[in-house]
């Protein structure tokens, strides 16, 4: 059974559906992306299923059950946290105190080192080096975001919805992120990777969601686990090809051409673009997009 489900969301804002009848499952152990360029309702979705925003219409259900979040606190209390595109940690506190802050279940007076323990001992299973007493200014945005993290582990979250982490991290901070989220999945949690750069999400994902004007408009899964052993710009040609049959060309073509502008390369014609096999945007690119070790053969 799924773990959180979303059937027929819908959020309007003035003028605008950000989401129109999304359906989703995320199971257990899974990264889960939801890819979609600007403004396909990836954030307004993910806003929804851990209790910061209220659909207008549709049901979100953990573990099977139908829930009514009126919160992310409501949220966070059924398993489902968030890290957002924008942190929100307090500067002025340190990363231990960050991550007590707001949690009801802390004592009044703050028992301090073993709180900063349990924080360093979070970060160590999980892959995610943070400093339990440095004060949050002075922290760069990676370890701004480990302390997100780990602030969301700490209450329990068991799905872990990540918008757009990815693009404040540097290509190393890249790798790091993803072998937590490995971490995390084999931890039996699920994570939901929100992304729009095609690259990554291929190395990262077991399931790809697709979203375009605040609609699902494909859903593609990780087949055959041995592909992850793949480590090749083939793979990740084959990988893209078998996603381009699946989900349509035109769909993937705006998004294709962002990561060979990224590359460094200037996208050729559309019908270009989004023609794969080796002479696609990857193929010998000295900016491969990073190591291919994504399922997707
Ligand atoms: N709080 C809001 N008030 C009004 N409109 C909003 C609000 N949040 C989102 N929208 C609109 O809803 C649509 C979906 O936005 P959303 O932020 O969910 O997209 P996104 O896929 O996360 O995009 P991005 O890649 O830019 O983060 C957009 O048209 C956006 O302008
Ligand atoms: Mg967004």
């Amino acid at each position: 059974m799924p773990v959180l489900t979303a059937r027929g969301i819908v959020k309007r804002f003035p003028g605008v559906v950000a989401n129109d009848g999304v359906d989703l499952d995320v199971t257990r152990g899974e990264v889960h992306t939801i890819l979609g360029e600007n403004g396909a309702g990836k954030s307004t979705l993910a806003a929804v299923l851990c209790g910061l925003y209220r659909p207008d219409e549709g049901e979100v259900r953990i573990d099977g059950e139908r829930v009514t979040l009126h919160s992310p606190r409501d949220g966070l209390a059924r398993g489902i946290g968030m890290v957002h595109q924008h942190f929100r940690l307090v500067d002025r506190f340190t990363v231990a105190e960050n991550v007590a802050l707001g949690d009801e279940s802390q004592p009044v007076v703050l028992d301090t080192s073993r709180l900063e323990r349990e924080v360093a001992g979070l970060g160590e299973r999980f892959g995610l080096p943070i400093r339990p007493r440095a004060r949050v200014s002075d922290l760069s945005v990676g370890e701004r975001q480990r302390v997100e993290i780990v602030k969301t582990l700490y209450r329990g979250a068991e799905v872990l919805l990540l918008d757009e982490p990815t693009a404040v991290l540097t290509p190393h901070e890249v790798d790091a992120l993803f072998s937590t989220v490995r971490a995390m999945c084999a931890a039996g949690k699920a994570v939901v990777f929100i992304s729009h750069k095609l690259g990554e999400v291929m190395e990262v994902s077991d399931r790809i969601t697709v979203m375009r004007d605040g609609r699902v408009t494909g859903d593609v899964r990780a087949a055959d686990t041995d592909r992850r052993e793949q480590t090749d710009e083939q793979a990740m040609a084959k990988a893209l090809e078998t996603f381009e049959t699946r989900l349509g060309k035109e769909l993937l073509a705006p998004m294709i051409e962002e990561m060979a502008r990224e590359s460094g390369q200037t996208a050729g014609p559309s019908s270009e673009a989004s023609s794969l096999g080796t002479d696609g945007p990857w193929s010998g690119s000295p900016a491969e997009p990073r190591g291919v070790r994504g399922p997707w053969g």
